[in-house]
């Protein structure tokens, strides 16, 4: 076991499982067994009834242990299974299970300073048999953890993709696989062609900026403003809802709203924003060989993302008191 540094799956010892059958969850408990038994018609296997979240425990300087805003997790846990008709895991009992398995796998938490991380990984799945197209009666939750470092390793190429990620009143702003599966393609043809990921656009007009498969994306204005898409058909990004709130702390002027390509030569910085991206800088979005560049002139070091990157991972390390709430600490 090491505490790898890219973001990769490194098992550790314990993970939480708890089971759902006759209308109600079993007390659940750590288990050392990282394998799931299925059936072969459970209903994940068919028809990919599952929802994920992802979060992070840190080493603070003075050595706590610190989980950063896992209530909204939980919270965006709960939308993802209604949405997916699953039985939501009571949020005491959620919130209880992440500490236990942080405490549990606490040798693997990298260290304070090393940019490294516990990624959390709760996630749900139908588990009895079906056939006919209809929801699991039966359910898995597990928790497993993973020591984790940077998603992004470099300055982030983008190109636009020519496949639609949501659609208007589908799935895009809930966390399930089946929006993970639909992005295998393209990113796989992405890293072939040279890029690190996909930017989609609104699927109904294919003129607005949305996201990427695995981060949300924000800019930066000439004269400094941090501009984020409002959008129904991405995930809302707890990140971002930080980032949003940071700003606001600290004087930088935000806004989140409907941004159309057409806008994306004009910005001076470009970003990603997630739980595994952090805030990741974007060199390029490449759209079909018209390529529009950001950082020109500068560097990320002394560019406002990288502002915005300090005080965020400042909060969430321990070393800048962020708002009520946010630092959650495992004793
Ligand atoms: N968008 C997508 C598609 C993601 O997979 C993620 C990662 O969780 C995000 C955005 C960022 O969300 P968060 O900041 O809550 O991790
Ligand atoms: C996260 O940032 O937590 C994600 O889920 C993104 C990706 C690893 C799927």
């Amino acid at each position: 076991m090491s505490k790898d540094k890219a973001f990769s799956y490194n098992p550790t010892p314990y993970r939480f499982v708890a089971k759902y059958r006759d209308g109600s969850w079993d007390e659940g408990g750590l288990t050392e067994d990282a394998n799931i038994v299925l059936n072969e018609s459970a209903c994940v296997l068919q028809y990919a009834q599952n929802v994920f979240e992802g979060l992070k425990a840190r080493r603070t300087a003075d050595g706590r242990i610190v989980i950063f805003r896992p209530d909204m997790n939980i919270a965006r846990m709960k939308e993802s299974c209604r949405r997916m008709y699953m039985p939501a895991f009571p949020d005491d009992r959620f919130m209880e299970a992440i500490k236990d398995v942080v405490r549990a796998n606490k040798e693997m938490i990298p260290e304070y300073g090393t940019g490294g991380a516990l990624y959390i990984r709760p996630f749900m799945i139908g588990t009895d048999p079906v056939l006919g197209v209809k929801p699991a009666t039966e359910f898995e939750f597990r928790i497993f953890v993973s020591p984790v470092g940077a998603y992004f390793d470099r300055m982030i190429k983008l190109r636009v993709c020519d496949y639609d990620r949501a659609a208007p009143n589908g799935t895009g702003k809930i966390k399930a696989g089946l929006n993970y599966a639909m992005s295998l393609f393209p990113i796989a043809e992405a890293h072939e062609l040279g890029y690190d990921e996909n930017l989609y656009l609104d699927a109904a007009t294919r003129t607005y900026v949305e996201e990427t498969g695995g981060a949300n994306i924000f800019f930066i204005t000439e004269d400094g403003k941090l501009v984020t898409p409002r959008s129904e058909t991405i995930l809302p990004s707890i990140t971002r809802n930080s980032i949003l709130k940071v700003a606001e702390m600290y004087g930088i002027p935000a806004e989140e709203r409907r941004i159309a390509f057409s806008e994306v030569g004009g910005f001076k910085e470009c970003g990603l924003c997630g739980t595994a991206a952090v805030i990741s800088p974007v060199e390029s979005i490449d759209d079909h060989g018209t390529v529009y560049t950001y950082f020109k002139g500068e560097t990320f070091e002394g560019s406002k993302a990288m502002q915005l990157k300090k005080i965020l991972t400042g909060i969430m390390e321990g070393d800048i008191p962020g708002p009520e709430g946010w630092v959650c600490e495992v004793e």
